[in-house]
């Protein structure tokens, strides 16, 4: 793919988790031009009041879009673990009490699930984007399993935990190739990529 001549191939990405930044400017390596909220001039708390990953995406876009009206998108994501009824769900950033860490999350999920054997779950990852205007979605969706104990010290939240369907280990102990062409947020980037190329392709 050849990068477009003008700022048509420029999106901002309305995140504050500079893990999230780092691996979509690596899925998107050089062919599209990814600022972060910080290089577009934008210092805001990003809302999340949403009861769906649908709407906490669109309410953080919808919050960067008033700003800077400037094509831009957002992601919200999720842990779906099928023993739990699809919990955490929407509330996985929070699931061990608002302002949890990483490591006091994963805990409670080893916790409710110590008696259980399925293990099954899912990532999955929302992106809402203004585009000419619009508003537009994309998803993205990663099966898997939940490990019995924390491995590995790469990438960031559940990844110590989620391993991949295909794999035997998580994330966290995985080369950061793997997740970044196989992840939830992979997926979604991906769908959104489709569609940008399809609009900035010359007919
Ligand atoms: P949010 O989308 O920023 O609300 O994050 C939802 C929760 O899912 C946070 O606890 C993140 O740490 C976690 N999460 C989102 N994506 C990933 C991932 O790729 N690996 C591990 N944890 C993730």
């Amino acid at each position: 793919m050849t990068p477009l001549p003008n700022e048509l191939n420029r999106l901002v990405f309305a995140t504050n988790n500079g893990h999230k930044l780092d691996e979509v400017k690596q899925i998107l390596g050089n062919h599209w031009d990814i600022l972060s909220l910080a290089e577009s001039g934008v210092t805001t708390d990003l809302p999340e009041n949403g009861n769906t990953l649908h709407a906490n995406a669109e309410e953080k876009a919808n919050a960067i879009y008033r700003l800077i009206s400037l094509p831009c998108f957002a992601e919200d994501s999720g842990l779906e673990v099928d023993a739990l009824g699809g919990a955490p769900g929407v509330y996985t950033a929070r699931y061990a009490g608002i302002g949890a860490s990483a490591q006091e999350n994963n805990e409670k999920l080893l916790e409710e699930l110590k008696d259980i054997t399925d293990r099954t779950a899912r990532f999955r990852a929302v992106i809402a984007l203004w585009w000419q205007d619009k508003l537009f979605f994309f998803e993205g969706v990663i099966n898997g399993r939940i490990a019995t104990r924390l491995e590995g010290l790469t990438g960031f939240g559940y990844d110590p935990l989620f391993i991949p369907e295909g794999f035997d280990q998580p994330f966290a102990a995985l080369p950061g190739t793997v997740k970044s062409q196989i992840s939830h947020r992979a997926r979604a980037v991906a769908e959104m990529v489709n569609f940008l190329n399809f609009q900035t392709t010359p007919l």
